[in-house]
């Protein structure tokens, strides 16, 4: 044993804020208060199902890992969040279509008790969207200021000790970083100029931040992923973490190309494309946030299979990922992958993946997670980017001197060498040697 970090104790009620109460937020609210009644289990879910080894593979130590670190419990968990429209969480489901509705009408008081707060929202950056639960406020900032009223006010109202926020909205419009985004007061000098660079994720990133509560990004937008919010986090001690939830096809992506790559078979090329009938299959649906996604989704293989270490194998890969808006297959996504590779003397082969997910259902598990751990790394005094939490995202958020790390298997051995490294016990290594002596 190490010495092991401070960590507070995971003492009060932590309320999580979810920005957009469709379909994701709503599986994840009713799949808590599910689980908490007993309805059904968390699977999915590394903070409540995993578990972690310890030591030596002789020494049989494997703890769950809600046991291991201090975590908040589920039954200490309050809901809240932000919507353009004025359904409540039990209404918010039912349109979304995930769950069963005899599973919705068990849990249905505390869903209707779920109310989203007025929403901080410009149809400039979400085209396809529109909706009357709205703010109105004189520019940007004061939209900024709004939100921080709100989370103080939710936070005594219902109790809290401690506060995450997770953005769970649309997928906005594609946006680079610019000049507005390179420092603390060029941002809030453009917020209060209006600046057509800060789109509405940025500004609750902005307030989350600004009041020490952790944020996380599930959807692929730039929002926190800016210089300047790097440096507030850095200021008010606020950990981040982000981008895009990796469910669905990318996650089987990053499962599939690090076997082929340990391998050194090739890669001619990697054919993905997907139907999905939710509202975000909608959004998506508009080229520009389509952009968005895409950038998010194709960066992945680059990264995994290395065509600059490996020219011959990777060098000529062609990369193409669509998504089709498909109204009946509502949730129910289907992907399909056609991997075109090549073995020994340069023999063609081919891989062919059908998935057939439930988008909402895959992300669940990891917004709750990612929450917990958002909130332990903030008790544990961590800020900044948790680049631990990459296994979470396909756009992992990372340290502008280090490429992210996309391999599955890499993302999970940091996650849990983190945990270990909070808690002072060995890193594991594999090495293993010493069995052997
Ligand atoms: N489900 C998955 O597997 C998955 C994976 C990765 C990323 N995501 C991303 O997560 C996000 C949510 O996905 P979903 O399936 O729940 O979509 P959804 O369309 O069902 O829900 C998004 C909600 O956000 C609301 N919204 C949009 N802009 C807002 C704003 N400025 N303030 C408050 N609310 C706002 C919308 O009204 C809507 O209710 C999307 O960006 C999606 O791309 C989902």
């Amino acid at each position: 044993m190490k010495n092991p970090q401070k960590i507070a104790d995971a003492k009060g009620k932590l309320g999580i804020l979810l920005v957009g109460m469709g379909a994701v937020s709503t599986t994840t609210i009713a799949g808590v208060m599910a689980i908490r009644k007993g309805l059904a289990k968390p699977i999915g879910s590394l903070t409540q199902m995993g578990t972690i080894r310890l030591g030596k593979r002789t020494e049989g130590r494997s703890p769950l890992i809600k046991d291991f670190v201090p975590l908040s419990s589920l039954d200490d968990v309050v809901f809240g969040g932000w919507d353009i429209f004025e359904d409540n969480a039990y209404q918010a489901a039912k349109t979304a279509g995930v769950l069963d509705k005899d599973l919705l009408e068990q849990i249905r008081p505390e869903l209707e008790a779920i109310k989203p707060m007025s929403a901080v929202f410009d149809r400039r950056y979400v085209k396809r969207l529109d909706g009357p639960n709205v703010k109105k406020g004189k520019n940007k900032k004061d939209l900024a200021e709004q939100l921080v009223e709100d989370m103080r006010r939710f936070k005594k109202e219902n109790n809290c000790d401690r506060l995450v926020m997770v953005w769970c909205g649309s997928t906005e419009v594609y946006l680079q970083e610019s000049a507005a985004h390179t420092t603390v007061e060029n941002l809030e000098r453009a917020m209060e100029a209006n600046d057509d660079s800060i789109p509405s994720s940025m500004i609750y990133a902005y307030a989350a931040i600004r009041e020490g509560i952790p944020y996380a990004n599930a959807a692929p937008n730039l929002s926190a992923d800016i210089p300047a919010l790097l440096t507030l986090a850095d200021k008010t001690a606020t950990p981040v973490s982000g981008k895009d939830l990796k469910t669905g096809q990318t996650w089987m992506k990053t499962l599939v190309a690090p076997g082929i790559k340990a391998r050194l078979l090739g890669v001619e090329g990697w054919y993905s494309t997907n139907i999905l009938g939710n509202r975000d299959g909608e959004v998506l649906d508009d080229p520009e946030s389509f952009k968005t996604k895409e950038e998010s989704k194709k960066s992945v293989l680059d990264y995994i299979l290395q065509p600059n270490l490996y020219p011959d194998l990777y060098g000529h890969l062609d990369h193409v990922v669509r998504i089709n808006y498909y109204p009946p297959r509502g949730d129910n996504k289907e992907g399909w992958d056609n991997i075109d590779i090549f073995g020994w003397l340069g023999y063609p082969m081919q891989l062919k993946i059908n998935f057939l997910c439930r988008d909402s259902i895959l992300a669940a598990p990891i917004v709750l997670d990612v929450a917990l751990f958002l909130d332990l790394a903030k008790r544990a005094g961590m800020d900044g980017i948790q680049e631990w939490l990459s296994f979470y995202f396909k756009s992992p958020m990372h340290a502008k001197e280090v490429y992210p790390e996309h391999d599955l298997f890499i993302q999970l051995m940091k996650l849990k060498n983190t945990l270990r490294h909070l808690r002072g016990e060995e890193l594991i290594t594999h090495l293993g040697l010493e069995y052997y002596d």
